[in-house]
Formats: C-alpha cells, sequence, structure tokens
C-alpha cells in the first residue's frame, strides 16, 4: 500500500487542505481505537499514560532539535502562551511585546490581555503593496524597551514565510525574548529551535503534524525555564505530581511548569500515530515533496493568469490564489471533490506529501470551471 492510501479521504476526495487540518490516516484512527481497547482492559491505565506522555514529548522535543525537558504539552497553542504570557515581568523600562500584522488572532488577543498587567503591545504592520512584512517594521519598533517579539514563521492567511533570522538578531541586539508561532510550519518544513536560535515556540498536532486538534506544544529555552514562574499551574505543573501537596504551588523546574491539568489522553495515543508517519518520512523529505507540488501549482497559477495572494518565492507550504469569491470558490471546488480553505480574499491550497500532480491536475481543471471567481 503507497502512503497515500493510508489516507482514506483520498478515495473519494482531492484533499489539499493541511493548513486548515491534516489528512486523518489509518493509523492515527487505529491509534483511537486502541485507546478505547486499553480502557476496556485496563479501565484506568495511568501509568501507561504517563508514559506515552513522555514518548510524545521526546518525540515533538527531537522533531525541533529541542531537550525533553524543554517541552511543555498543552491543549493548545493558545494555552502555552497564555503560560507562557503569565510568566513575564512587565517593568516599565521594559514591557513592550512586538507583534505583527500577520500573527493569528490568538495568538494577537493573548499579547493585547497582558496590557492588563503592563504590557505595551505593538503591531509591526504589513506592507500592502508587497505583501510582506518588511524588516524596517521590525526595526521601527523592536528597542531597548522590548521585552518580546513575537512572529509567526507561515502566515496563516496568504502563506507568506518569515525570514526570522534578522528579526531575531535585532531583538537580540536589543536584549529581547523571541517568540515564533509555529503552527503553520512544523511538519512541512524543518524547525531547529537551536539554529533559529529562539527562545519559545508553539505549535499543534492537527495540521502537518497529522493528528488532532486538542493538543499542542511549547517550547521553552532551557536556561529561561527556571526564571519564568507562570501564574497558571495545576497538578501536571509540579516538581512531584505525585505529591499531592494541596498547601502550595511548586513549580517543575523542566517546561512542564507551563503545562496544567490531566492531559487530553485519548490524543496522546493520536499524536504519536501522527509523529510515527512525519518521523518516517522526515521532514526535509516532506519539504522537497511539498514544494515540488507548490511549484506546479504556482506555474499552473501564472500559466492560467491566475494571481498569487503573495509574492511567489516566499510561498511555504501554503500556496494562495487570489479570489473574488472565497467562500463561493471554496464551494465549487466542493462540488468538484477538492477540499481546500480561504481567508482575505485568498483560496489556500496546502499540500502534504500526500498530495500528487493528479491533484493538481483536478485542482486547475476546477478552478478554470470557475475562472469567474478567480482575480
Ligand atoms: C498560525 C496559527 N497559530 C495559532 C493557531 C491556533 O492555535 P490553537 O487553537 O491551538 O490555540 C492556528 C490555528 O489554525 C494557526 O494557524
Amino acid at each position: 500500500m503507497s502512503l497515500r492510501e493510508e489516507f482514506p479521504i483520498f478515495k473519494s476526495k482531492t484533499y489539499i487542505n493541511s493548513c486548515s487540518y491534516g489528512a486523518l490516516s489509518y493509523d492515527v484512527r487505529a491509534a483511537y481505537e486502541q485507546y478505547l481497547n486499553d480502557r476496556d482492559e485496563h479501565g484506568s491505565h495511568w501509568e501507561h499514560w504517563v508514559e506515552m506522555l513522555e514518548d510524545m514529548r521526546g518525540r515533538v522535543a527531537s522533531l525541533l532539535n529541542a531537550d525533553i525537558d524543554e517541552m511543555a504539552l498543552t491543549s493548545s497553542l493558545s494555552e502555552g502562551l497564555n503560560a507562557l504570557a503569565s510568566s513575564l515581568t512587565y517593568t516599565p523600562e521594559r514591557n513592550k511585546i512586538v507583534i505583527t500584522d500577520y500573527d493569528f488572532p490568538t495568538t494577537a488577543q493573548i499579547w493585547f490581555a497582558q496590557e492588563k498587567r503592563g504590557a505595551n503591545v505593538v503591531q509591526v504592520a504589513e506592507d500592502k503593496e508587497q505583501k510582506l512584512l518588511p524588516l524596517s517594521g521590525f526595526e521601527k519598533e523592536i528597542d531597548d524597551s522590548t521585552l518580546l517579539v513575537s512572529i509567526p514563521y507561515v502566515c496563516y492567511r496568504n502563506g507568506s514565510t518569515q525570514d526570522l533570522e534578522p528579526i531575531i538578531k535585532l531583538a537580540r541586539k536589543h536584549g529581547a525574548l523571541v517568540f515564533v508561532d509555529c503552527y503553520q510550519a512544523v511538519g512541512a518544513i524543518p524547525v531547529d529551535v537551536k539554529a533559529l536560535d529562539v527562545d519559545f515556540i508553539a505549535g499543534g498536532m492537527l495540521k502537518y503534524l497529522l493528528s488532532t486538534a486538542g493538543t499542542g506544544y511549547l517550547y521553552v529555552r532551557d536556561s529561561l525555564i527556571q526564571k519564568l514562574q507562570p501564574t497558571t499551574s495545576g497538578w501536571f505543573s509540579q516538581r512531584d505530581i505525585h505529591a499531592m501537596d494541596h498547601t502550595k504551588n511548586d513549580p517543575s523546574p523542566t517546561a512542564r511548569r507551563f503545562e496544567s491539568g490531566t492531559p487530553n489522553v485519548a490524543n496522546v495515543y493520536a499524536a504519536i500515530a501522527g509523529l510515527k508517519i512525519v518521523e518516517g518520512l522526515g521532514v526535509a523529505n516532506i519539504q522537497t515533496e511539498v514544494s515540488e507540488i507548490i511549484s506546479a501549482i504556482k506555474t499552473r497559477a501564472l500559466e492560467n493568469d491566475f494571481k498569487l495572494g503573495i509574492d511567489q518565492k516566499r510561498h511555504s507550504p501554503m500556496v494562495t490564489l487570489q479570489s473574488n469569491d472565497m467562500y463561493g470558490l471554496v464551494t465549487k471546488l466542493g462540488e468538484d471533490n477538492i477540499v481546500t480553505s480561504c481567508r482575505d480574499g485568498n483560496l489556500r491550497v496546502s499540500p502534504h506529501f500526500y498530495n500528487n500532480m493528479d491533484d493538481v491536475d483536478r485542482l486547475f481543471e476546477s478552478l478554470n470551471k470557475n475562472r469567474g471567481l478567480m482575480v
């Protein structure tokens, strides 16, 4: 069986929507069944479940080139970021949080929520002409009062991939911390926390990591963990979960201090199954396959006189095409059994390793049929 055949949705659909949700594999389905079977067999199986949680933690750490103790497992990116934001101290001398026009709403909202605690949130504006976040915007905003710079690696609206290196260098020059939202990247393009020299990253499992909603992760650089004490807490964030001490809060010396309560155990089974598929292929190989498909889509778009959502050099791993009726277009493609999504006037096409050139052919056949909905 080829790997594509491991994803039953391809029997009936051309699924090119991994930026929204990765396709469901037989393995991930079997992992959920295994959870239910384990419950039938054991009732409660906590020792095994905690081992599985640590297995998942180790796999996410390896994927990001992080140490296992630098990883918190969360129910969502938002949960991890809320815990992180709560652990920062906003002083009048250093309280600026630099976010961007390309932030997913949740990251912006979480930073704005810190204004109550003294944060001063500023937003780097998009260059609307060039459709990118200009480095000059970061140069203007990042200064010695900057506590943290928060950047999305890949913009969920248009697929723009940020060149992180100069921004991180700038932040370092001013003594600022750096958080990167990697949700739209991890699993499809290599992300190495050490090579990036980043302080925090967060993401989740449901897109290019192929498993499920309701599970995320937060990476915290080792040297910062002990200095940051979140005001969020819970028994899974304690130094010793088994202490069951209700007389104090004793946060773990590892990034587990950013966790809180009982993890979603069923999701841990699913997450491990999804991670194993990605590990089996290797993210670098996935990137190569995905870029070939992305290149083909871009070439065909230009040949057909369709407009790309952004300058084509910076697409990865999502490509966007401009539409004058994005919801109408997604519906029309859906009528041809092609699953895509849209944001901000753009059709989002987001292949993964399971897509192929036949999918691209079917997409363009349908787009041509619906040319009236393209810009
Ligand atoms: C770039 C990005 N960040 C954050 C999120 C949301 O994360 P969560 O719902 O896990 O908090 C998404 C969801 O699509 C996303 O695409």
